[in-house]
């Protein structure tokens, strides 16, 4: 089952957004300015992420996820692609275990192949450990790009014989058919790019950035990110005056 495209249907409205989508940037200035290296704004980053998991699914949060590992991060120093694919096990295999506690769902999208055979080993258990849990979905997007995203898809509808394909046929074909449209997207670091990230999916997402690095992120930002959304005016190309009362923000 795919879900109601902000495209074709106006998407119900919520208070709280349904799916949080997160390029969590500055690790490596964070541990800059302590004269650390850039690896431990990386660790510091996975603790940080575990904190997010929490408050947003105290929020009732559907659906968070975030961009771990970019296609184009394999270009960064031996060294810290190594220290990240060693992060990523102990998500898979460590932190895995209090998620599932927590009634956490854990997926991972992108392209598997260019990982060790240990790392995709672990990807399949920590899905399929958590694949009945009813609590917050949190993706992890590793060797994931938006464009790499949108043409696995159409490559997979061609296998199928299709000549012609609609948006429903694309959409079912993307990363994560049944996860709502994230509503809102945060990037933190300064930086205001969207990066490659979900480029398909955040059609009509509401944007938020930040300066602040992602191992500061913690719950007093989470909050006004959230206080931010909570003002946007969701109009899906209405004018403000056709959109209920409720809806409509000053
Ligand atoms: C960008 O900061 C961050 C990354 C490329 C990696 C994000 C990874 C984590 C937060 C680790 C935990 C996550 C998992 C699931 C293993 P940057 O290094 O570009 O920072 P900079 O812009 O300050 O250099």
């Amino acid at each position: 089952m795919t879900r109601p495209s902000s495209t074709q249907t106006i998407l119900d409205y919520t208070d709280v957004p349904r799916h949080v989508a997160v390029i969590m940037d500055g690790n490596g200035r964070w541990a800059k300015k302590r004269l650390l290296p850039r690896v431990m704004g990386h660790k510091q980053g996975l603790d940080v992420l575990e904190n997010m998991c929490r408050v947003c699914a105290a929020k009732g949060v559907q659906y968070l996820t975030v961009f771990a590992f970019s296609t184009e991060n394999w270009r960064r120093p031996a060294d810290e692609v190594s220290f990240l694919m060693g992060l990523f096990l102990v998500a898979l295999q460590k932190k895995v275990q209090t998620m599932h506690k927590n009634g956490l769902r854990l997926k991972v999208i992108g392209d598997r192949s260019r990982f060790s055979a240990e790392i995709q080993q672990s990807i399949v258990a920590a899905e399929k450990l958590t694949e009945n849990n009813t609590g917050l979905t949190l993706t992890i997007a590793a060797d994931y790009g938006g464009r790499w995203d949108i043409l696995q898809a159409a490559n997979a509808l061609l296998k199928e014989g299709k000549t012609e394909i609609t948006e429903s046929d694309l959409s079912a074909k993307l990363m994560l058919p049944d996860a709502p449209e994230p509503d809102l997207f945060i990037r933190t670091g300064g930086e205001t790019r969207i990066s490659n990230f979900m480029l398909w999916q955040m059609a009509y997402a509401e944007f938020y950035f930040t300066d602040t690095l992602w191992p500061d992120f913690k719950d007093d930002e989470i909050d006004k990110a959230f206080q931010s959304f909570g003002k946007r005016e969701r109009r899906f190309g209405r004018t403000s005056e056709q959109l209920p009362p409720e809806q409509q923000r000053p």
